[in-house]
Formats: structure tokens, C-alpha cells, sequence
């Protein structure tokens, strides 16, 4: 089952962008999501990534100034939002690693660990993208039907909205999307630090009998009409990882295939990916921007309005 939503988003990018290359912004795209707190990417502790957290939802349990040059890799994060309190690990495989050490499948990694703060029924919780301007280079509406056709039927429950007029959105049910689960008995959770630094093991029998494993587990909570009997409770500690083989952050380029790669930014119009899980209802579980130089590039380029 193709469940990987970046996958996706790249499969429609890709197959799409033949016709399109003129870029620039349109009239009403405003100035939301401008990085006016970045310093200038020679400050950046991971240049050319910049990790921030979206501050109006996901808030850091430390102080902003001790970010300054963007959040840590490799070291557990505390944050909170309206529904969720925990810690984040973000590995990226071309910074985190040294040259010494073979580089791992994935590019990048995050594992995240901690409890909800309000049951959410598990056809309630997407993870993906949701940007606040539209992409650049989309299909004729005819094709973006066929393409949604298909992957409604490929990965029932996706919203695939990568056209959208003002806000594009590519999301994909949460838990049937992540690499690995586990829910444990508070206490019995796995060290985060720990788990975050090799493949972490599917242990999600908590939720149901049936989830021998992370594809069992994935093949019912990717459907929402499967994943809507169960939910994420409050009493259970989730430790979710999820590893992402396409998406270069460093490069914002996207490895579709071998030997197909795609460069993202003439698409995005400026914007920065993020990682995160948001509700039907519009509330984020996490976000966290990632931001590169190119990006900001990208951004500057484009809006003079900004100098
Ligand atoms: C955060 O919320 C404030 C107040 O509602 C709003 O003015 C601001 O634009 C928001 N920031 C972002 C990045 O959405
Ligand atoms: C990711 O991008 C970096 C920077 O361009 C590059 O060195 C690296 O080889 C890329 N990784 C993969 C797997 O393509």
C-alpha cells in the first residue's frame, strides 16, 4: 500500500510540473509565514537547515532565545500543544551523522514521545502538509481529479488538495502512517534519547490484539473507517517514529526513484516543509517548520516587500 504521503505529494509534483515554470506571487498572498525570526543563515547552528517550532501551536517548554540558531538535531525537544505534551527528537541523515558512521536508510527521522490531553478518535488525526499559500506549478483541474481518483482509491482517506486556491494540503491518517508505534503503561515508556538513535520496534498490542505488527497496525488505522473505532487516549504514553526516505532537507530536493530527483523549491513559492500532525478540526498535534537556505532564497527573490 503507497501510504507515504511525501511520496505522494512528489509522485503529483513530479507527473505535473511539465508545463509550469513561471513563478511568482500572486495577488493576495500576503506575508504570512515570513521567517522574520531567522537570523541570517550564517548564525544557523545546522546551516542550511533551520528547525523551528510553529510557535502559535506547538510551544517549547525552554525559552526561545535558547533556539536561537534554530532547534538542536539529535536531542530530545519538550513542547506542548492544545492536545499533546512531549519531547521530539529530529534526526536528519546528512547532519546528524559523521562521516565515519555509514549513513542510515532513511533522511530524515523524527520520534516523538508523550501523552494526549484529550481522547482523539484515530480517523481524526492526519499528518502531512498544510501551507498557507498556494503551490506553484499544479495541474489543469481535470488532471488533479483523475490524480485524487486514484489515490483515494490507492490510500483511502487521503486529502490530497495540492491545488487548493489558497490552502494546498496533502494529509494522511497519523497513525497509519507512522513507521512505528508503541503505547505503553506510563513508566514503562522507552528512553527517548534511547529509541531516537536506531529503528524503534513496533509494540502497539496496547490499542489492539490485531497489531502483531507495524503493517497490521497500519493497514487498519490508515483507513478511517477502520482507524475510527479506536482512539488516542489519555492514559496511554504514545511514543511515535516515523522515517522519511524522500524528502532531503538539505537539499529540498526529493528522491523519488532512483536516479529521479526532484528539487521542491521552484514549487513551494518560499514556503518551508514542515513535520507535524494536525485534526480535522484544525488543531496541530506538533508542527515544526524546517526551513533551508534555499528557501529563504527562494523567499527574498520573490517579495521585495520584505527588504
Ligand atoms: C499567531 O497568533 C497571532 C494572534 O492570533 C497572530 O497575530 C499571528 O499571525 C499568528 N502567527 C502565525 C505564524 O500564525
Ligand atoms: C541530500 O542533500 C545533500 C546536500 O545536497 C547531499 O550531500 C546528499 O547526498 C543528499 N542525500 C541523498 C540521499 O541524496
Amino acid at each position: 500500500m503507497a501510504s507515504h504521503y511525501l511520496r505522494i505529494i512528489v509522485v503529483v509534483l513530479v507527473s505535473l510540473a511539465a508545463g509550469s515554470t513561471k513563478h511568482g506571487f500572486g495577488e493576495d498572498s500576503g506575508l504570512v509565514g515570513l521567517p522574520f525570526s531567522l537570523l541570517s543563515p550564517t548564525e544557523w547552528t545546522h546551516r542550511p537547515v533551520f528547525i523551528q517550532a510553529e510557535g502559535n501551536n506547538t510551544r517549547l517548554l525552554k525559552s526561545d532565545n535558547e533556539f536561537r540558531g534554530g532547534l538542536p538535531l539529535d536531542e530530545p525537544i519538550a513542547f506542548e500543544s492544545d492536545i499533546f505534551k512531549g519531547v521530539i527528537v529530529i534526526r536528519l541523515a546528512h547532519t546528524t551523522f559523521d562521516d565515519n558512521k555509514p549513513l542510515p536508510t532513511w533522511q530524515c527521522q523524527f520520534t516523538l514521545q508523550g501523552q494526549f490531553k484529550e481522547p482523539i478518535r484515530m480517523d481524526e488525526l492526519y499528518m502531512g502538509e498544510a501551507y498557507d499559500r498556494p503551490l506553484v506549478g499544479m495541474p489543469h483541474p481535470i488532471v488533479m481529479k483523475a490524480v485524487r481518483k486514484v489515490f483515494a482509491f490507492l490510500v483511502p482517506g487521503i486529502q490530497l488538495d495540492v491545488d487548493h486556491p489558497k490552502h494546498p494540503r496533502v494529509l494522511a491518517l497519523y497513525g497509519g502512517t507512522v513507521t512505528a508505534l508503541r503505547v505503553d503503561k506510563p513508566g514503562k515508556e522507552p528512553n527517548i534519547a534511547q529509541v531516537s538513535r536506531s529503528d524503534m520496534a513496533e509494540s502497539s498490542l496496547l490499542l489492539s490484539d490485531k497489531f502483531t505488527t507495524a503493517k497490521a497496525r497500519k493497514s487498519t488505522l490508515s483507513r478511517p473507517r477502520t482507524a475510527s473505532s479506536l482512539e488516542f487516549d489519555t492514559t496511554h504514553v504514545y511514543t511515535f517514529q516515523h522515517q522519511d526516505t524522500v524528502m532531503n532537507y538539505t537539499s529540498y530536493y526529493a528522491n523519488l526513484a532512483p536516479g529521479l530527483i526532484v528539487d521542491l523549491i521552484p514549487h513551494l513559492d518560499g514556503q518551508a516543509m514542515s513535520l507535524g500532525a494536525i485534526t480535522n478540526d484544525g488543531r496541530w498535534m506538533f508542527r515544526f517548520r524546517i526551513w533551508n537556505e534555499r528557501t529563504l532564497l527562494e523567499w527574498r527573490k520573490n517579495d521585495r516587500r520584505c527588504e
